[in-house]
């Protein structure tokens, strides 16, 4: 019997730095998904540096994105492949030549638009480092635009970067669709004389100024709901900087970012990655894939609505 195809959740993973567990969280999240029934189809958007292929063990996926950045035909559905877990899909970045990994724009928004057309309860993305629009894009467009952060200066550094970036292209784009330019120029002129120091206290004088725009702008801004992983925790105390950072995005943009779980530093994740195993599958009663559940958990459990609009 056929089900019903009913819209994915788009879930993206990001955070601005290379090598802290993107690609291992997404992975890993898919395979609690495809474990407790939820059908999954992991996008490996990483372009320049695609590898959940090889962490899902399958050397050469034969298929992947990059026919549909060399063709500029086809859809996303035609280069989804098996994983060999059930209910789990992949398309893969693999073998993407590097000026792929800078799509033209009607490319990207026709890809992210067929993301939410996929035959899936999930759509997973595993987003590249760094803070390119391509990467924000994906981010953006996400149902739950997800931060990974791990307790290191550079990395926090990184991970407000990030947000930063994610938070003024949203912005920008609230902007225009109210049509509130204008008012936007003047305030920023005024700036230093109104003493606005924040994007926070931004929103707050144009809602003063003029309620109108202020509210069709905040109207936008409030789908923007980042939500946040601290990974590669070794010590309990780490943990913390997850609802510290949540509470310092709430005094500086406004915006409530939720702080989703902790991850602990585990030697399972390094092996699993040896042996090309997601270790989610590999070990599904160590407290990784415990902590893994319960981020999956509250991910479901959240269904305000985000992210496309
Ligand atoms: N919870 C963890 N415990 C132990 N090691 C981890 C954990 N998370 C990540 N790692 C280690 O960090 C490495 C990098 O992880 P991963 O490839 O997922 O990072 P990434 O953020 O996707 O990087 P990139 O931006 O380069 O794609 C892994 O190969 C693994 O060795
Ligand atoms: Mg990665």
């Amino acid at each position: 019997m056929q089900h019903k195809q009913v819209k994915p959740r788009v879930w993206a993973i990001g955070g601005g730095k290379g090598g802290i567990g993107k690609s291992v969280i997404s992975i890993n999240l898919g395979v609690a998904l495809a474990r407790k029934g939820h059908r999954c189809v992991l996008v490996d958007a990483d372009l320049g540096g695609a590898n959940l292929h090889t962490m899902a063990g399958i050397p050469n996926p034969g298929k992947s994105l990059r026919e549909l950045f060399t063709k500029d035909a086809g859809n996303l559905s035609d280069v989804l492949i098996p994983t060999g877990i059930n209910n789990l899909g992949l398309i893969s970045g693999a073998h993407a030549l590097l000026d792929i990994a800078n799509p033209k724009h009607l490319l990207k928004q026709k890809i992210i638009r067929q993301l939410f057309t996929l035959d899936a309860d999930v759509v997973l993305l595993d987003l590249s480092a760094g803070s390119s629009f391509n990467v924000l894009d994906f981010f953006l467009a996400a149902h739950e635009p997800i931060t990974v952060v791990v307790p290191t200066p550079t990395s926090i550094e990184n991970a407000y970067h990030f947000l930063k970036a994610a938070f003024y292209r949203r912005l920008k784009t609230a902007i225009a669709e109210a049509e509130v330019g204008h008012l936007v120029d003047q305030a920023k002129e005024q700036k230093v004389a109104l003493g606005i120091r924040t994007p926070r206290e931004f929103l707050q004088h144009l809602a003063e100024t003029s309620p109108e725009a202020g509210a069709a702008v905040s109207e936008k801004m409030a789908v923007f709901r980042p939500k946040l992983i601290v990974n590669q925790v070794r010590r309990p105390e780490e943990i913390a900087l997850g609802t510290k950072m949540s509470t310092a995005c709430r005094g500086y943009f406004g915006v409530e970012m939720n702080f989703l779980g902790g991850i602990y530093n585990d030697d399972k994740v390094v092996l699993s990655i040896q042996t090309r195993k997601p270790a989610m599958k590999a070990y599904p009663q160590s407290s990784f894939a415990n902590e893994i559940n319960d981020i999956m958990a509250n991910l479901l459990a959240n269904k305000v609505e985000g992210g496309r609009v």
